[in-house]
């Protein structure tokens, strides 16, 4: 591997804690600013641990962090594909690169097997991501799909499967401009083979083949500080199943709170309230692809879906995604539309419970019914199917009801990037339309 320095756990959109004491208190958003946190960053770093592979890359480099007048666009111009390296970078001897077909139903599970034993864990280690292979499939599978970019590493003798790392392709307009992008995601490296300098022979591999494609930007998230976030967000957790979260070490009961007053706190009818609520069927991708993109407008920064996407990323999807609108009972006009998406969590080492059934909201418009009442329906339907929680994060215009809706912030942040793409100055999480799975 072409360097050696190291870097400590990362995590993405980490599965974090809740603190019940924290519940409705504000998230101080003057602490998260981008240029705080690069700071505070930049300052505890030792000069000899920079970012030995981020430097060399077009990405924001902290050093123009603030500087008004480099231009928006890419960093650097496409190079002919004729110069694109044709051959794959070269792996330690005892590896090899494998395509992962996840039209395989073996390969798919040697996926989900990694992922479920080595992807991303919260800080103490209490649960780690558990995507499911239908969630899997469908995230990877999507319109347009190069089955180049689902990139494993194996171990030559065993041929078992010790690092993964994908792209999908996408149209995410910044500003207005519509850029062809590569949605990295999934990066994952055993977890005996950390520290070894695998990562970053992954990325490059992945952005070979997305070059391949004549394709020369890419967004991504993730849990660690990286040349530089576009935008710094935070996971807010709303509490379906208290007695359990509790149990679990998920959240912790509040200062004066008994168990009985807090599962009465968290309590929701049984059934949604607003008029014509109902599940989004394959009839009403039309509508609701109007009703999105209208909405998604409005960011600076949001993916650009034609009724495919719709199709794909939307329509309901037993175990994977959810989708509900509401149709008005005169007009039948499709006004509001809410989603969330289906990602457990393993619980690591408890007696009681092995996993953490968690919905994650996805997109939301809201035009004739109020925003927090649309997402108090998504928080029933999610109960009634047996969720312990529902996540969010604070983009698009979510900070208009996570408290209202007992939402409590969490411990983590997830910071989004954007590679070989330069925007002028870091976005509020509000100015994000973009949710990555
Ligand atoms: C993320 C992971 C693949 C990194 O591998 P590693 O063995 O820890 O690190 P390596 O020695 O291979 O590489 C370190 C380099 O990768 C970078 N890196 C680490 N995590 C990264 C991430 N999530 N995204 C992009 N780059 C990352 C580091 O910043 C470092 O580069 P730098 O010196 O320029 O800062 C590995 O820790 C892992 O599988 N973690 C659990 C799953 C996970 O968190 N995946 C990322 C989800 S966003």
């Amino acid at each position: 591997m072409d360097d050696n320095n190291s870097q400590s756990e990362s995590s993405k959109s980490k599965p974090d804690l809740i603190d019940e004491n924290s519940e409705l208190s504000n998230s101080n958003n003057d602490d998260t600013s981008l240029e705080n946190i690069v700071r505070s960053f930049q300052d505890s770093m030792s000069v000899s641990k920079k970012h030995k592979f981020w430097e060399t890359q077009p990405v924001g480099q902290y050093k123009d962090v603030g500087d008004t007048n480099l231009p928006e666009g890419p960093i650097e111009p496409p190079t002919p594909l004729s110069e694109v390296k044709q051959e794959p970078y070269n792996l330690p001897s005892a590896y090899e690169w494998t395509t992962c077909d996840m039209d395989s139903e073996e390969t798919c599970n040697e996926v989900y097997l990694l992922l479920k034993n080595n992807y991303v864990e919260d800080d103490e280690n209490m649960f780690r991501f558990n995507y499911s292979k239908e969630f899997l499939t469908w995230a990877l599978r999507v319109p347009g799909y190069y089955k180049s970019w689902h990139i494993g590493v194996r171990a030559k003798g065993s041929k078992k499967l010790v690092a993964f790392i994908t792209g999908i392709p996408a149209r995410i307009r910044v500003n207005d401009k519509v850029v062809k992008m590569a949605e990295i995601n999934f990066l994952c490296v055993h977890k005996k083979l950390r520290s070894k300098r695998l990562a970053p022979v992954m990325i490059k591999e992945v952005t070979r083949r997305v070059h391949l494609e004549d394709i020369w930007q890419a967004a991504y998230t993730a849990g660690v500080v990286l040349p530089t976030p576009v935008a710094t967000c935070q996971y807010w957790h709303r509490s379906l199943n208290p007695k359990k979260l509790i149990d679990v070490g998920f959240s912790r009961l509040g200062a004066r709170m008994t168990m009985s007053r807090t599962i009465k706190l968290y309590k929701l009818p049984d059934s949604t309230v607003t008029n014509g609520f109902r599940k989004m069927e394959l009839r009403d991708v039309p509508a609701v692809t109007r009703l999105l993109r209208n909405y998604l407008g409005q960011f600076v920064v949001a993916p650009d879906f034609d009724e495919n996407d719709v199709e794909h990323w939307l329509l309901p999807h037993e175990d994977v995604v959810d989708s509900y609108l509401v149709e008005s009972p005169e007009t039948h006009e499709i006004t509001d539309f809410c989603s969330f998406y289906t990602l457990p969590s393993s619980i690591l080492g408890n007696q009681s419970y092995s996993t953490l059934k968690a919905a994650y909201s996805y997109y939301n418009v809201a035009t004739k019914t109020p925003l927090s009442q649309l997402m108090n329906d998504a928080l029933i339907v999610a109960k009634q199917k047996d969720f312990d929680v529902f996540n969010a994060l604070d983009v698009m215009q979510n900070e208009g009801f996570l408290k209202e809706l007992k939402f409590g912030p969490g411990d983590g942040q997830l910071h989004y990037y954007l590679y070989n793409y330069r925007i002028r100055n870091a976005l509020r999480p509000s100015e994000l339309g973009l949710v990555l799975l």
